[in-house]
């Protein structure tokens, strides 16, 4: 690599929605991403394995050489990102504050919806951000964990998948909400059908657009013509990555190296 790139981790592919948004907004950077497929799904996971699994995720970016570490993965970013911070000398950023940040400002009523996994919704990051921001909201949460297979399934448009919609939103659907924080990786993949189930009239927030946004903040910008190079990292399962990222990026990864959960490769 010839220059220090932008790490992102996930807990797997779902945080390829992030890396999207990244690398059309930064095209001459480049980008290192690691999914721990070996150990998804965070979201049902206690705090303190997913604090470990950050840190081990955060260290093999930073052998990288990563200047910046993007957490992509929201349930990490809910329980891990101050951890982090305190640990790595290059700057962390998760997608709760901007994506709470993005919420308020969207939302007229301060009526604001969040769907993320149990870890996220559990931990109340979303909450916590939207009131440090703005004490007038109200904030109504549920956890949808059925929707990261539905998306790793491919059934976007599926009638079980609008289904389950249905069914996991019809509570937060009877609150007046008029901004729905799509709190999870996996969820911009389901955008169109949760749309459609929740009407036009609720605004739906992409954390993996508002992160972009931070970053920009951060990241100088540049005058170059010259294309940053991308590469792929997994602890596993790299035949079902591909699938699921050439339907997420629509394009091929060509080259992904899967890297061994072991000592030797977070160790400095
Ligand atoms: N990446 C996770 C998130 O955004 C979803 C998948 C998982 O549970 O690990 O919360």
């Amino acid at each position: 690599m010839k220059k220090n790139p932008i790490g992102i981790f996930d807990s797997g592919v779902g945080g390829l929605t992030v890396f999207k948004e990244i690398r059309k907004r930064f095209p001459y950077e480049d980008i290192v991403y690691f999914g721990d497929t070996a150990r998804v799904p965070y979201g049902p996971k206690s705090k303190n394995t997913v604090i470990e699994y950050s840190i081990q995720n955060a260290r093999f970016l930073m052998q990288c050489g990563a200047k910046i570490i993007v957490i992509a993965c929201n349930t990490s970013s809910a329980i891990a990102l101050e951890e982090l911070k305190k640990i790595f000398p290059v700057p962390v950023i998760g997608v709760i504050e901007p994506g709470a940040i993005s919420a308020v400002e969207n939302s007229k009523n301060g009526r604001i919806g969040i769907i993320g996994t149990e870890g996220t919704i559990r931990s109340k990051a979303y909450s916590k951000s939207i009131s440090k921001l703005n004490t007038n909201t109200e904030v109504f949460s549920e956890a949808c964990p059925l929707f990261v297979p539905l998306a790793e399934e491919g059934w976007e448009e599926h009638r079980v998948t609008r289904i389950t919609i249905e069914e996991y939103l019809k509570t937060l659907l009877q609150k007046n909400i008029d901004t729905l924080v799509l709190g999870c990786t996996h969820y911009p993949i389901l955008k169109k059908t949760i749309q459609q189930v929740i009407g036009s009239n609720i605004k739906l927030i992409d954390s993996a657009e508002a992160v972009t946004e931070q970053l920009d903040e951060i990241l100088p910008a540049k005058e170059t013509s010259i294309i940053g190079e991308d590469h792929f990292y997994v602890s596993d399962n790299e035949d079902k990555f591909k699938q699921i990222a050439s339907r997420i990026l629509n394009r091929k990864i060509e080259k992904l190296i899967k890297v061994n959960l072991g000592e030797s490769w977070y160790l400095s």
